[in-house]
């Protein structure tokens, strides 16, 4: 199939645009898309971030809005045009939201495990606030694009062998990924019942700078700075497919402009790693950047724990569709871009301590005073 027409925007709505994924997509489109206006939708739960975003603040492009995607007045305000962002100066007049890329989410599978509710909450009906005022206002209309950004986890576990596709099953095995799964599905059926122009794209685990320190990568490496623990699920052996953070959002990028309605695509790095090589990997990094820390060998910090309940086996990608229909694929190799991840870490020791002590969450407060 040809890539269809490039499509452009005036003003995209970014929900969770203070986490990891969403932060590190709010600075790739103001950089490279200087014309559009970028408004950050978030809750700015612990995962939100606004410290990740403290270089882009000033952008005149950049717009953002403490809020909840389950408020729908809010969100109404927002599609409307009502909200007090767009009473500006006829000069800089902000156009009404044309494009929402829906990143905001309950994103962690432990917790998910541990306190199921927020997640159905935020995933499920957050999801369902949106696509019910995108097609209040928007109808059918295919000027107009509702982006869901998802997971492979929806397609559950593999065995040694075979790919996830756009037409495996969904299998979801955690609250996290059900609930994800049913945002999913929502988004489909408001495509095939509504008509409205809505496109989901599906990808495996996400790293690099920015990443909250509960996920695999910067907790073991926060950890293994700090001489603590390095946790490690079970027999170590699950494997996961490993994707660099500016590759995705060059994939959303390349969705978001020429992506099909009612389509989604799988997103993946082809970069298979079990949990064990990628922790030990690690370690290797760290000894030899920093050699004079007292924790060397940074192996010796690995501790095998109880696993995860339902902890999935493998994840493995298949995106060829991505790659034949629109011509994306990752630009990164890991062992450039792990390297970089963990330089960054390191260079960015206030980051990181903030995150850590908690002191980040306050950043709101001090930067907009209320
Ligand atoms: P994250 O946890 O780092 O960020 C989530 C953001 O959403 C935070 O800024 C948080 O404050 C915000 N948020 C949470 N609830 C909200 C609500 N009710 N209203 C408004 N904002 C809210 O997550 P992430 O890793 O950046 O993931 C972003 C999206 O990408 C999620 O939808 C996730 O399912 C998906 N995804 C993540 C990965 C990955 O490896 N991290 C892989 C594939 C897909
Ligand atoms: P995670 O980063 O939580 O992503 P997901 O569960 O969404 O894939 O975990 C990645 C893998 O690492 C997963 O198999 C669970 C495992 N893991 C550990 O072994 N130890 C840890 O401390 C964490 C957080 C994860």
């Amino acid at each position: 199939m040809e890539a269809i027409e490039s499509r452009d925007f005036h003003a995209i709505l970014v929900t969770g645009g203070a986490g990891f994924i969403g932060s590190n997509f709010v600075r790739y489109m103001l950089s490279k898309y200087p014309d559009y206006n970028i408004i950050n939708l978030d809750k700015l739960t612990y995962a939100g971030n606004l410290e990740n975003l403290k270089d882009v603040e000033d952008n005149p492009n950049y717009f953002l809005v403490k809020g909840d995607i389950c408020d729908r007045e809010l969100i109404d305000a927002l599609f409307s045009g009502k909200h007090s962002i767009f009473k500006r100066e006829a000069s800089d007049y902000l156009e009404p939201v044309d494009c929402i890329v829906n990143f905001a989410a309950e994103s962690h599978v432990d917790r998910s495990i541990l306190g199921p509710e927020e997640f159905l909450r935020t995933n499920i009906m957050g999801t369902f606030t949106l696509v019910e005022t995108a097609r209040k206002y928007w109808g059918n209309d295919h000027n107009k694009l509702f982006l869901h950004i998802s997971t492979d986890e929806v397609f559950g576990s593999l065995g040694v062998e075979g790919y996830f596709t756009e037409d495996t099953p969904y299998t979801p095995n955690s609250p996290y990924s059900a609930s994800k799964a049913a945002s999913d599905h929502l988004v489909r059926a408001y495509y095939h019942t509504y008509s409205l122009p809505t496109i989901t794209t599906n990808c495996s685990n996400n790293y690099g700078p920015y990443q909250f320190p509960e996920k695999l990568i910067p907790l073991i490496l926060l950890n293994a700075l700090e001489g603590k623990k390095l946790p490690v699920y079970g027999d170590g052996k699950n494997v996961r497919d490993w994707l660099y953070i500016e590759d995705h959002c060059s994939a959303i990028d390349t969705v978001l402009h020429s992506g099909e309605f009612g389509e989604t695509y799988n997103i993946g790095g082809n970069n298979e790693w079990k949990n064990i090589d990628i922790v030990n990997l690690i370690c290797k990094i760290l000894d030899e950047l920093t050699p004079n820390k007292p924790y060397a060998a940074h192996s010796s910090l690995i501790t095998f724990v109880k696993d995860r309940p339902g902890h999935d086996r493998r994840y493995a990608i298949d995106a060829s569709k991505i790659k034949k229909e629109l011509g994306w694929k990752p630009q990164y190799t890991f062992e450039k871009a792990i390297k970089k991840t963990i330089m960054w870490y390191l260079d960015n020791e206030e980051w990181c301590k903030g995150v850590m002590s908690g002191a980040y969450r306050d950043y709101y407060e001090r930067q907009y005073g209320m």
